[in-house]
């Protein structure tokens, strides 16, 4: 579970998370949506540890991110990361690339990798993509590698940054599939996301962020057929 309690963070003199709430159970699928420079980016990068944080405190599985003696790492293994884009490793295949980690990070054998990013690659559906070098891969599928790799390391949870906005509209559809997929599998997600429909079909909850602030957070038919704020209104009506 993600608990993360009254979590301030500011860049220099810009506060830009103002006192965030928010509990993920396990298996819970929370989509963030909200306007540019509210701070939703900034939430996933404290989740993580990537980020120092003013003051709250941001709890996964009972170990408080930000203390002095949590180990970041290890941490990290629990919690994959995928953003807007990834650079893979031009000269390692879409195979080398995904086991990359497993490997140096978990000290797993070349085999036992291999095994392991097979697995995720076809999963994600690019089993025959094995031995392709990434700029090969449409954007579309490379984002299903970077989901890839993200998955090999076993993660507990998974963190999505628009993973579908630097893509074509054609190749949005493939990646938010094996987003849903993942979810129905019940892992447990919190997903940045301007895809609306995305957020109404596969979230449990959705939240509307406003200027670092939660402004409003509950299920996909009472934030998009009820929404309680005059902000949360007037957004979706913009993206609509
Ligand atoms: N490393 C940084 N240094 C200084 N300011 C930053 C940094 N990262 C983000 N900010 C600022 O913090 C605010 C929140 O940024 P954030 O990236 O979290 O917004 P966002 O909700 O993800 O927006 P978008 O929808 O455009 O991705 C913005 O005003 C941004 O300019
Ligand atoms: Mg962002």
């Amino acid at each position: 579970m993600i608990e993360i309690q009254s979590l301030h963070k500011s860049f220099g003199p810009l506060e830009v998370l103002k006192g965030i709430d928010l509990t993920v159970n396990k298996g819970e699928v929370v989509t963030i949506i909200g306007g540019s420079g509210s701070g939703k980016s900034t939430l996933l990068t404290c989740i993580n540890g990537l980020e120092p944080i003013a003051s709250g405190k941001v709890i996964v599985d009972g170990i408080e991110v930000h203390a002095k003696s949590t180990n970041l790492n290890t941490l990290r293994q629990k919690i994959g990361i995928v953003f807007q884009q990834w650079n893979a490793f031009p000269h390692l295949t879409v195979l080398e690339n995904v086991t990359l980690a497993p490997r140096k990070v978990l000290g797993l054998s070349k085999a036992e990798a291999e095994a392991i990013g097979e697995k995720q690659l076809s999963h994600v559906g690019l089993g025959a993509k094995l031995s392709t070098y990434p700029t090969m891969l449409s954007g579309g599928q490379q984002q299903r590698m970077a989901i890839a790799r993200a998955l090999a390391m076993s993660p507990d949870y998974m963190l999505f940054d628009e993973v579908t906005s630097a893509l074509d509209p054609q190749l949005v559809g493939e990646v938010l599939e094996t987003l849903k997929m993942l979810a129905e599998e019940g892992m447990t997600m919190i997903c940045v996301t301007h895809e609306m429909a995305f957020a109404r079909d596969v979230s449990h909850r959705v939240a509307y962020f406003h200027r670092g602030v939660m402004a409003e957070i509950g299920a996909p038919e009472q934030i998009f057929g009820d929404p309680q704020h005059e902000e949360t209104r007037k957004f979706l009506a913009s993206v609509r």
